[in-house]
């Protein structure tokens, strides 16, 4: 049987693509054949081109997917984080004070003059800072304070561990670390750092956040929201620029009436900040937390620790510095002798002048006996007198240091730093007496 008899060609234009024996010799079947494989080739790219070009697609959408949804979750994540910030500076951080209720000896008035300042007025220019000696109370009468006025008042602390400032702060604000930052720069952290870290500070990231809250906060209240920073000389030996920092925008916030600082810091801290161009805007002159009075001491020992039969003598010893009343009272309340107690206060006394190098043969005892001599005169001497009977800068500093005389940057005078100094110098007279010009009033009344 013949095969071109089986396959019947069709009288069509494109008959020529039908194999049969009877068109080999046609010239237009090759033709036809060659037209054909490019039409498939073509077919073939086309067909890969699509698919490429699907699969682009896919991938394609896919990150734009990705950028749509992160746009909406940081958008979400900066009002939440914008929210809670501006409800904990609304509540207030509202510190707790560590002193059970009939421990805690009440000084109202000191109180008050602090909720007072807690509170300023919406166009107050000023920031604060508050002096005073280790163990003076100052912690637990701004924790009172801030406690109490609560809204708008912020209370964080420099921790011993000066580095955990910024955990510290941020946990204060309830802040994730999760600042508003652009979408863009957020997807581009998302993407080159997956923990989100910034190179930025952790305390610059707890202020910028605190910044932004209390801007809403006075928009909202046209109120100044106040920021308290307790121990803020720990940052003058350890991270001195932190405070600098701290310092300049609490004067420039205090300029645009967005919140106001008030620095907690002992008397070395403030010697810094006096020096810088900032304390322009500083209210003053810093105000100081003094110790108790003889009367509140004698109060606070026989309310709080019920002694009464040997509170005068502690209060000779320790003079009204609370942190050392409420030593001594402790140490007598756990039967220890008086003469044990007085023992150690003399010893912690000899330290101290010690390390100031002011007892006998020591570098300082010339000067420090000059000083000696003049504070015995009148308690309180002129900080230029101080550095006039101290000869050289050094010196002084290394007596501050050691907490043998004390700066009162609110009345610019030096005093012993504490009641046991001067109760050790009276002990040991003589040992100072040779080189000073005894002061007549001292002598008489002191032994
Ligand atoms: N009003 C008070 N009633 C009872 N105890 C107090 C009172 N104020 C302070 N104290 C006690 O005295 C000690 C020192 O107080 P506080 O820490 O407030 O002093 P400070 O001036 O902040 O000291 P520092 O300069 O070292 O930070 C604490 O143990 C505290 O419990
Ligand atoms: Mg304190």
């Amino acid at each position: 049987m013949s095969f071109s008899k089986t396959i019947q060609p069709v009288a069509t234009p494109l008959s020529f693509h039908i194999h049969t024996f009877e068109n080999f010799d046609n010239p237009v079947y090759y033709l036809g054949v060659i037209g054909l494989r490019i039409i498939d080739i073509f077919m073939v790219l086309l067909g890969f081109f699509f698919t490429v070009l699907g699969i682009i697609g896919i991938f394609g959408t896919l990150p734009g997917f990705f950028y749509t949804g992160y746009l909406f979750y940081a958008y979400c994540r900066n009002k939440f984080n914008d929210r809670s910030l501006i409800k904990v500076i609304e509540k207030g951080t509202r510190p707790k004070v560590e002193i059970l209720d009939d421990k805690l000896f009440s000084r109202p008035i000191i109180v008050d003059y602090l909720k007072n300042i807690l509170q300023p007025d919406s166009d107050q220019s000023f920031y604060y800072v508050v002096c005073g000696e280790h163990g003076s109370g100052k912690t637990t009468l701004f924790r009172i304070a801030s406690s109490e006025v609560g809204r708008g008042v912020v209370y964080v602390d420099v921790p011993s561990r000066v580095e955990d400032f910024g955990k510290g702060f941020g946990k204060a604000l309830n802040f994730a670390f999760e600042e508003r930052i652009s979408f863009t720069q957020q997807l581009t952290r998302k993407l080159v750092d997956t923990n989100g870290n910034s190179n930025e500070p952790v305390w610059w990231r707890a202020l910028k956040a605190f910044k932004r809250g209390a801007k809403e906060y006075k928009a909202k209240y046209n109120k100044p929201a106040v920021i308290v920073c307790d121990n803020v000389s720990r940052l003058v030996h350890k991270n001195p620029e932190v405070l600098d920092i701290l310092q300049d925008d609490a004067k420039d916030n205090a300029d645009e009436h967005i919140y106001i600082a008030v620095f907690i810091c002992s008397e070395g801290a403030v010697l810094r900040m006096k020096s810088r161009s900032s304390w322009s805007r500083a209210k003053n002159p810093p105000m100081e937390i003094c110790d108790l009075s003889e009367e509140e001491s004698i109060k606070y020992m026989t309310e709080i620790h019920k002694i009464t039969e040997k509170a005068g003598e502690l209060y000779q010893l320790v003079g009204g510095r609370i942190l050392e009343l409420k030593s001594v009272a402790n140490d007598l309340s756990s039967k220890q002798f008086i003469e044990d107690i007085r023992e150690k206060i003399l010893l912690k006394a000899y330290n101290k002048l010690y390390s100031a190098k002011i007892l006998k043969n020591q570098k300082h005892h010339e000067a420090g006996k000059r000083v000696i001599d003049a504070l015995l005169r009148s308690k309180e001497i002129n900080i230029e007198e101080f550095r006039e009977l101290f000869a050289n800068e050094e010196k002084y500093d290394d007596a501050l240091e050691a907490n043998v005389f004390s700066f009162h940057p609110s009345r610019n005078t030096v005093s012993f730093q504490s009641q046991s100094i001067e109760y050790y110098i009276r002990e040991n007279y003589d040992a100072f007496a040779d080189l000073v010009s005894l002061s007549s009033n001292y002598a008489s009344t002191s032994k």
